[in-house]
């Protein structure tokens, strides 16, 4: 006996009813409109009947089609919102959650320092030169008036590279070549690295940085390298920095002093900073020696200058309270991460 269009059509409603997946759908879709399908049966077996029966068939077998056809249609749609609602909720981002937040770098301490005493000098008119960090025999010591036998010129103090080439000991080498390009008045300064060939220690580091100074121009004298440097130290460390001035020796000054400063952490009644003593040693300066002047080709009798180096590793020592220069070049981000 076959099925009826109302037995079908009451079938394929339950069997629609339990349908939860794509395929379901689709395996209702082959059982009933398929080529095979029990509807399309229907509507195949017509060809028997008289034109008043199929009149009447023909009614029911298309009502059924196009009943099982929405179920169809309607289940999957439904079954589609369904999944898409739950993609979003799956997927839903709160906006009004903060960010996650990143790690940002910073500068090293070395840059900060360098750019600290870059934009004070900056301040007093002076402008920022570089020079190469292998530098010729000649810029480093000659023309910067060291004698032959100075100690510096070691092979085991200083990096060669050739005969007449070396790894720059100082910075001061700067200005041997400030001076050969460039007419008074001169007001520069000058950052780099420096490289000495020392066992790395607490204070010590083959590699370390400089910042060289040199002014030069008519009628210059210690009293205006005595006030520069003064306003240096009182806006590097605070205006209650006091600085002193101690004779000394370098080959391309005459004369030569080292400029202390009164200790920033006790004011200078002597600590562990200072060692006691109430004053710390920041730079060497002098007034530029007349041979250095003549390697620039300047008239000496007209021009007067003074110079001046300070090692930076110690002045971001002194400022920050670190206690060992190896630190600067670890890369350890527990250290760097301070400085942010
Ligand atoms: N070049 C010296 C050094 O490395 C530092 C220095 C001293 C630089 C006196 C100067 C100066 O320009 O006038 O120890």
């Amino acid at each position: 006996m076959n099925k009826t269009p109302g037995q079908i059509l009451d079938e394929a409603k339950v069997l629609l009813a339990k349908a939860g997946a794509e395929q379901d759908f689709e395996a209702a879709r082959i059982k009933y409109l398929g080529k095979n399908g029990e509807v399309t049966a229907l509507l195949k077996s017509m060809g028997g009947m008289t034109a008043e029966e199929r009149k009447e068939f023909g009614k029911a077998a298309n009502l059924v089609k196009r009943e099982i056809t929405g179920l169809i249609n309607g289940g999957k749609a439904a079954l589609s919102r369904t999944l898409v609602a739950a993609k979003l909720m799956k997927e839903r981002i709160d906006v009004t959650e903060p960010g996650e937040g990143f790690p940002l770098g910073t500068l090293h301490p070395i840059t900060q320092t360098i750019d600290e005493i870059s934009r004070i000098f900056m301040g007093l008119g002076y402008s920022i030169t570089e020079g190469p960090e292998v530098e010729t025999v000649f810029n480093n010591f000659d023309a910067l008036n060291a004698a032959q036998n100075h100690p510096s010129r070691d092979l085991t103090d200083t990096f060669y590279i050739t005969k007449d080439t070396l790894l720059r000991t100082q910075t001061s080498p700067v200005q041997v070549r400030t001076l050969k390009s460039n007419e008074p008045p001169i007001k520069v300064i000058s950052p780099g690295r420096c490289f000495r060939a020392d066992t790395p220690d607490a204070t010590h580091s083959p590699m370390f940085h400089q910042v060289e100074g040199l002014l030069v121009d008519e009628g210059v004298t210690m009293a205006d390298l005595k006030g520069t440097l003064d306003a240096f130290a009182k806006r590097m460390f605070g205006d209650g920095a006091v600085t002193k001035f101690r004779p000394h020796f370098f080959p391309f000054t005459e004369p030569s002093a080292e400029m202390d400063m009164s200790c920033f952490v006790c004011g200078g009644g002597g600590c562990r900073v200072c060692k006691g003593s109430g004053w710390i040693e920041i730079l060497g300066c002098g007034m530029v020696h007349p041979n250095v002047l003549k390697v620039g080709g300047l008239d000496t009798e007209r021009y007067t200058g003074f110079a001046f180096g300070m090692g930076v590793e110690r002045i971001a020592m002194l400022k920050h309270g670190i206690d060992d220069i190896r630190l600067f070049y670890e890369n350890d981000v527990r250290f760097i991460g301070q400085f942010a």
